[in-house]
């Protein structure tokens, strides 16, 4: 079971495991460096062994350990108030509204409230009396600081949509009517002439529906690896917007779509990026072009959402992965799980603004005429789908 990625000490782990009950009689002070064994005690998840191990310990293990947990502890917490400065200052959750994108992810907020009101089975007449008055007035003072855009029209269409409704079932109200009028007035553009709604509802139909969404993906689902092997073929910019553009389909937290792309191409730059992440080690050289997904804080309002970025942020990665491979590129995520220090050093490297926070980055380019791929197994479906059987089910 021991492989060539393994230390030394994590194979004689697997060679002789902590439940093997000779090893477990054995004295630990005299079969392991006291590194060894803290090593274990981090990873032993048997409370009472790690216990017995502890007291087997001479003190200077003791000591040492205790400086281990204490060190680990406080780079913990410090990567952790990394994260806190960064989404106390460039979300929302403290400073609500006080740059364009985190207003333009208020508004964008309020109107998909409105909007998903009105997508219900059957929308209650006068519902959301207080997130209009809340949308209007974060309207307005978009509109005063920065003016009409895609934004506005949206919210603007949105609110189209609700006065239509009431209008429809004979309800008016001459507040929101003026309101309305004098923002439809500043808003509207081509986009409205040429009949294009960027906010409100849309009716679909079933037999549409089954006929867009019925195709058989187990073979697109099924084809997609993690691939470290690419031709030298370059990547076509447009096949990455193509592919951007298919993502952003992905649903986000109240349709805020706070995921960015950054896209590095040039051969220097990619290897440079490659190096800080560290996770394409023996194939990096061979990476034509790298994709860092990013989620913008300034999308998220509220402590609740401290974790928001990270989830919409992956979402998206996933679907840009899809995405690719239905371009036939082929991909490889690689991780962006790092301490502060590495964080901090890619967006130096790459102008990243620590008002995001870096999801994954995906290696991207043409597959190869034949390439091997990692099996990677997966767990039996009853590991993974855990069906409710209600209260008499256990
Ligand atoms: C978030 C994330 C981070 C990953 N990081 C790396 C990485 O740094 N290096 C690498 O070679 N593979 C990386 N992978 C690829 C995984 O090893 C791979 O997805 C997994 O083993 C399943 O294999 P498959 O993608 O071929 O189905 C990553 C995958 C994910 C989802």
């Amino acid at each position: 079971m021991a492989n060539d990625n393994m230390t030394q000490q994590e194979q004689r782990m697997v060679r002789s495991p902590m439940s093997d009950t000779s090893r477990d009689r054995e004295p630990v002070r005299r079969a392991r460096t006291p590194v060894e064994t803290g090593w274990l005690i981090m990873r032993e998840k048997d409370e009472h062994a790690t216990c017995r191990q502890v007291r087997r310990l001479s003190w200077s293990g003791r000591l040492w350990l205790v400086a281990k947990v204490a060190r680990d502890t406080w780079t913990l917490a410090g990567n952790f108030w990394y994260d806190f400065v960064r989404v106390w200052k460039y979300s929302s959750a403290i400073w609500t509204g006080n740059s364009q994108a985190k207003l333009a992810a208020l508004v964008t907020m309020a109107a998909h409230g409105i909007e998903k009101g009105l997508s219900l089975p059957a929308p209650r007449p006068g519902f959301g009396r207080e997130l209009i008055e809340l949308l209007l007035c974060r309207l307005e003072r978009y509109l005063v600081l920065f003016g009409p855009d895609r934004v506005t029209r949206a919210a603007v269409d949105a609110l189209r949509a609700y006065r239509d409704f009431h209008a429809g079932r004979g309800i008016s109200d001459p507040a929101l009517e003026t309101r309305l009028a004098r923002l439809e007035c500043v808003c509207d553009s081509a986009e409205k002439d040429r009949g294009l709604k960027l906010g409100g509802v849309a009716v679909i139909r079933r037999e549409q529906f089954l006929e867009d969404a019925r195709i058989d993906l187990t073979r697109f689902f099924a084809s997609r690896h993690s691939v470290r092997e690419f031709s030298d073929h370059p990547v076509n910019i447009g096949d990455i917007e193509a592919a951007v553009r298919l993502a952003m389909y992905t649903p986000s937290c109240c349709n805020r779509q706070a995921a960015r792309v950054w896209l590095v191409q040039e051969r220097d730059r990619i290897q440079g990026v490659l190096t800080i992440q560290e996770g394409a080690r023996g194939f990096k050289e061979q990476v034509p072009m790298v994709l860092v997904v990013t989620a913008d804080l300034a999308c998220f309002q509220s402590a609740g959402e401290r974790y928001q970025a990270w989830i919409d942020g992956g979402l998206f990665a996933m679907s840009l992965v899809w995405a690719l491979h239905s371009r036939g590129l082929v991909s490889c995520m690689l991780n962006w799980s790092k301490r502060k220090e590495k964080d901090r050093e890619l967006r130096a490297y790459l102008g990243i603004p620590q008002s995001e926070n870096i999801v994954v980055l995906i290696a991207v380019g043409h597959p190869p005429p034949t390439w091997r791929v990692a099996v990677s197994a997966r767990r039996p479906l009853c590991e993974v789908l855990r069906v409710d059987e209600g209260r008499d089910g256990a």
